[in-house]
Formats: structure tokens, C-alpha cells, sequence
């Protein structure tokens, strides 16, 4: 049970209350003669009682709000009054999203997520993406803040592409990363297969090593990328979309084209420990290999099978590489040995649409705050996040 917090809350005001009764019985024994003393006393016990039910009362986080039988509320627009209240302080990026694809497409429906400010007060959970933050911080959530609420950095982005906005270092509760020690990590993952999985059948090829990308800006660390895929397609072809190429690809043709593709290069726009991101679970959802450049193998196989990706660090360079992939497309024998992972687990789909790209995040914010109650406190946020 996730609420149990809320639970010894109330068994300690339980307890206070027995306590305080015990000593207001044990002040009547001092007989009729002292009525002064006992008046006294009983005054004593009284705010003595008063006190330990309101310290107890401010010790307890959180209040159970959620009373067992919830008034009768007709507005539609009223939180359910079961359910934390998950506030999105900013639409990231402005890409809004119904609320309900939560439940849609994650199953996830334990917090009333909204977008009105006005209940800031109420709200148990505040969610601030990172790159809306002013750098004077004057756009941030006002104080006092609720004893009760939590503030959640949201922050997907490598610390390449971080601006380190001071002043921010010792207000959040929760983070929200692509990390894996954050306390809330948003990443594809693959998931174990019941049973006897259907027979994969390998979906037509007709084109060889396949490459979507848009952000072309070395200022975002992508010129490590450039320069290996330079070196590539001195030795083998590459088809290549997307903005940084003006060969735009529409979202309902991402998986199509994917599939279409013996290899898929799944360049990060730049290395760090745990960043990887939808670009390896686009090719393998798609029955593709993909050839990942990122973190250390080891870091990818915390995430999914050795044997369904290949890694650029295990050939001495980009040819050697381009002459692997070269003898693999003439070997469909050692090819399919790629899709054997497929048996036991399974790729799911990740949104594509623009105004997707953060609904995963968001909805698993909310799927936290409505089962996570215990205090919590994050100290030297960058610290943490530089390193
Ligand atoms: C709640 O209020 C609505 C509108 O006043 C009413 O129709 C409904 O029967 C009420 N439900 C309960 C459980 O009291
Ligand atoms: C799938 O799981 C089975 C049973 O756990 C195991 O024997 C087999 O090696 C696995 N196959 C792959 C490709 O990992
Ligand atoms: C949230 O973090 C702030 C800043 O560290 C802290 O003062 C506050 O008590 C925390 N609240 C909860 C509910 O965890």
C-alpha cells in the first residue's frame, strides 16, 4: 500500500489522544480539596491535548485529503476528490496533449493532471519543465509554497544540452530524467513476453542503412555524430531524412520507413551514461537492427538484449564497421540472429507526433504523485546532474 503514510498519520493522532486522556483521569485523583490544582491541570491537559493534535497534525504529510467517502462534486471541471492533483506548471515546447491519452496509451490514471494554476494551492504535485524556467526564475510557482507539494524537475535533455539556470538548485522534490537514478526515469522499455510469442517475420527490406535526423547544430554535441556518419558513407550508402537533410519524412511514414531499412543509425546527439533515448526503440519496434553510437555497450544492455543492436565502439572505426554491415546484408542467417531477442521480449511502439514528445513523461509524473507519498527532498540538484 502506497498510502501508508497517511495511515500511522492517523494512528498517531490516536495515540496522543489516549495519552492526553490518561492524564486528565489521573489529575481527579488528587481529590475534591485541590479543585484549584485540578482545574489547573485539567487546563493543562487540555492544551497539552490541543498541542500534540496539532503538532501531529503538522507533522503528517500528507494530509489524507482524500477523505473514504468524497463529498458529492457535479462540476465536471472539480478534481476527482480521490486522486492527487498533478499541476503541469508549463506546456513544454507549447505541444499540448489531451490528458486522457495518460490512460490511453500508459494505463495511467492515478492523479487529476491539469494545467490549471489556479489550483496551485492544492496541488500535491507541481511539474516544471526545465527549459520554460526564466533565468531570473521569476516564472517559477509562487510562495508560500504547500507544506504538502512536491515540486518535480522535469528534464529529458543530456548535460550537454542543459543551460545550468542558478537559484535552482535546492527547490525540488523529485526528479524527472532519462536517468535511471532519478526518481522518476521516462525511457521506451522493452517488455517480457508471455508465453509463446507469435512468429516474427521480418518485414521487407529495400533499402540498406537507414538515418533520420534533424538537429544538425554542432552546438548540441552532434558533430561527434556528423563525423562518424561522414566517415560511414565514404564505405557504404546511407539513406538519410529528416530537417537536417530537407528530405522530410511525415510521422505516419516513421515506422513504415524504418521497416524498410536492414540497419538504422541510432546516433545520440551526444554520450552520456544512461542516454538513450526513442532513437533505439524506433528501429527495434520497427524490425530493424540498429547501429547505436552513445554510451558503452554495457550501458545499453541495462536496457535491452547484447544481441540486438550493433555497437559503433566494436570495430576499430567506421569502415571496419561499413564492411561488417556490408557482409551482414549478404548473410541472412547471421542477420535474423539480431531479431532472436524478439522471442522473449517485445518492442512497443513509441508515440511519434510532435505534440506527443512529452506526453510519456507527464503521465508518468502523474503515475508517481498518486502513488508516492513519503517526504522527500533533492539537495544540489546539479551536483547531481553534472556530476
Ligand atoms: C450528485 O449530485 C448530482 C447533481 O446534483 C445528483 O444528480 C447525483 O444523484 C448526486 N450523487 C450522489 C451520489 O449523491
Ligand atoms: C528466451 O527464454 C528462454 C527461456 O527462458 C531461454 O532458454 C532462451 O535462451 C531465450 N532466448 C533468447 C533469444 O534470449
Ligand atoms: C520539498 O522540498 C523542499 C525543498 O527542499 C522542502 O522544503 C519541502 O519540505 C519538501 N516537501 C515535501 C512534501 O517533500
Amino acid at each position: 500500500m502506497d498510502d501508508i503514510p497517511g495511515q500511522l498519520c492517523i494512528q498517531h493522532d490516536k495515540n496522543n489522544l489516549l495519552t492526553g486522556a490518561k492524564m486528565l483521569s489521573s489529575t481527579f485523583l488528587t481529590g475534591a480539596l485541590h479543585t484549584f490544582l485540578v482545574g489547573i491541570l485539567c487546563l493543562g491537559g487540555f492544551v497539552t491535548l490541543f498541542f500534540m493534535y496539532y503538532k501531529s497534525a503538522l507533522d503528517c504529510t500528507p494530509q489524507p485529503h482524500y477523505s473514504k467517502q468524497p463529498e458529492n462534486r457535479s462540476l465536471s471541471k472539480q478534481p476527482e476528490p480521490d486522486k492527487p492533483i498533478m499541476l503541469l506548471w508549463f506546456w513544454p515546447e507549447n505541444r499540448r496533449f489531451d490528458f486522457s491519452d495518460c490512460a490511453t496509451f500508459f494505463n495511467i490514471d492515478g492523479c487529476h493532471l491539469t494545467d490549471d494554476r489556479s489550483l496551485y494551492n492544492k496541488a500535491d504535485g507541481v511539474l516544471i519543465f526545465h527549459k520554460s524556467i526564466k533565468y531570473d526564475l521569476s516564472n517559477l510557482p509562487p510562495s508560500p509554497r504547500p507544506r504538502f507539494q512536491k515540486w518535480i524537475w522535469y528534464h529529458v535533455e543530456s548535460p550537454t544540452n542543459t543551460i545550468r539556470i542558478p537559484g535552482l538548485e535546492n527547490l525540488f522534490n523529485l526528479t524527472l530524467s532519462y536517468r535511471e537514478d532519478a526518481d522518476i526515469p521516462v525511457r521506451w522499455r522493452l517488455t517480457v513476453r508471455k508465453g509463446q510469442g507469435e512468429d516474427f517475420v521480418l518485414p521487407k527490406k529495400d533499402k540498406l542503412v537507414c538515418w533520420i535526423v534533424s538537429n544538425n547544430n554542432p552546438a548540441t554535441g552532434t558533430g561527434v555524430r556528423h563525423k562518424y556518419y561522414r566517415e560511414l558513407v565514404k564505405h557504404i550508402k546511407v539513406e538519410v531524412f529528416g530537417k537536417a537533410f530537407a528530405r522530410f519524412l511525415k510521422y505516419e511514414d516513421y515506422y513504415s520507413t524504418l521497416s524498410s531499412c536492414k540497419f538504422y543509425l541510432s546516433f545520440e546527439n551526444s554520450v552520456h551514461k544512461d542516454y538513450i533515448t526513442e532513437k533505439l526503440n524506433g528501429p527495434l519496434a520497427a524490425g530493424t537492427v540498429p547501429v547505436v553510437l552513445g554510451p558503452p555497450r554495457q550501458n545499453y544492455e541495462d536496457f535491452v538484449p547484447g544481441n540486438s543492436f550493433i555497437h559503433i565502439n566494436d570495430f576499430p572505426n567506421a569502415k571496419a564497421l561499413a564492411e561488417f554491415l556490408l557482409k551482414l546484408d549478404k548473410d541472412d542467417e547471421a542477420y535474423l540472429r539480431y531479431f532472436q531477442w524478439r522471442r522473449n521480449f517485445s518492442a512497443q511502439q513509441h508515440l511519434v507526433q510532435l505534440s506527443q514528445e512529452f506526453t510519456q513523461a507527464i503521465c508518468y509524473a502523474c503515475d508517481h504523485i498518486g502513488k508516492h507519498w513519503e517526504y522527500r527532498a533533492v539537495h544540489d540538484i546539479y551536483k547531481w546532474y553534472f556530476g
